[in-house]
């Protein structure tokens, strides 16, 4: 870059280089960091430097979308993505040009077109693939169009974001998507009202063992898991877990703790255990 940049031939700069190293936050470690900044946030780092001194360069970054809603398991590619937006800001009110896009999942290739599962995943929560066709458009919005310095390039189901929103939010959208979910997600409201009518908004509704394997089964993304079949055998890893208490919140007085699925490892017991907080939670209160 160096080089291209002393030699005035260089004029974009497009930086997608990233890995991921997902956990839950006790799993995360500074290995994982430093594996995720590195490419990511030490990597544009060092390409703004190198360039620091063309005005003309047009300096195009690959965020997440993660930094824009969340994302289970990737704290560290959230920061790092958080980071990137920041660099495209900070470039824009030097009056350089900066951009950074907050990609959902890409369909067809890259990193989230490798993993099989990823369809289901992101459709939990509420998003759908990015296509080829608004993968090309927004790629040349970044460098030549008139966009924002950081935009989402992440199609949405309103519908279901406004559900998984709930779902996550111990049964409430969290305060950032409320506007958007009242702008774009009317048929949101309606499905969380009916779910509430159905005492699935955090009420404390009892939880049936078949809304527990269901819920089991989502995850695991097969049908027939045992009721006493052992969940981590049934395929369930860390992030699954997590995934899974999300999942069953709906049906608790309280907060469920992290390690719901590790303390009750099957779907029986789990139901016991559901159970148990919803009949104890009203007591306690008292
Ligand atoms: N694909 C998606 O759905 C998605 C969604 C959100 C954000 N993003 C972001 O978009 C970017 C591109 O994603 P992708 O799907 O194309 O990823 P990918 O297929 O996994 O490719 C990642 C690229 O980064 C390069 N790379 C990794 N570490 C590097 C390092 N230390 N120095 C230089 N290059 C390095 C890799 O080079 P080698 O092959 O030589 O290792 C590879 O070319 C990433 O920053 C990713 O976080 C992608």
């Amino acid at each position: 870059v160096g080089a291209a940049a002393g030699v005035g031939a260089l004029r974009v700069v497009y930086h997608a280089a990233g890995v991921v190293s997902d956990g839950v936050l006790g799993s995360q470690s500074e290995r994982t960091l430093a594996a995720v900044y590195g490419p990511k946030v030490h990597g544009a780092s060092h390409l703004h430097r190198s360039v620091a001194t063309l005005g003309s360069l047009r300096l195009a970054m690959t965020s997440s979308v993660a930094s824009l809603l969340g994302s289970s398991g990737q704290c560290n590619h959230s920061a790092a993505s958080a980071w990137l937006n920041c660099l495209a800001s900070v470039r824009s009110a030097r009056g350089l040009h900066g951009q950074s896009s907050q990609w959902g999942a890409v369909a067809e290739v890259g990193y989230a077109a490798r993993h099989a599962d990823m369809d289901r995943f992101i459709a939990m929560r509420g998003m759908r693939p990015v296509s080829s066709e608004l993968t090309m458009h927004a790629i040349g919005a970044a460098l030549f169009g008139a966009c924002a310095t950081v935009m989402a390039v992440a199609p949405i189901d309103w519908r279901a974001l406004g559900a998984a929103s709930r779902r996550y939010g111990n049964g409430a959208a969290s305060s950032f998507l409320r506007p958007m979910l009242t702008r774009f997600g009317k048929r949101a409201g309606d499905a969380s009202a009916r779910s509430r009518d159905k005492g699935h908004g955090g009420s404390g509704a009892l939880a049936t063992l078949d809304d527990v394997l269901e819920a089991v089964q989502s995850v695991v993304g097969v049908d027939g898991v045992d009721a006493d079949s052992p969940l981590m055998e049934a395929g369930i890893d860390s992030l699954g877990a997590v995934e899974l208490r999300n999942q069953l919140q709906p049906f608790a007085e309280d907060p469920l703790p992290a390690t719901l699925v590790f303390d009750h490892p099957t779907a029986r017991l789990l139901h016991t255990s559901l159970q148990r907080d919803v009949a104890v939670g009203p007591a306690l209160a008292a």
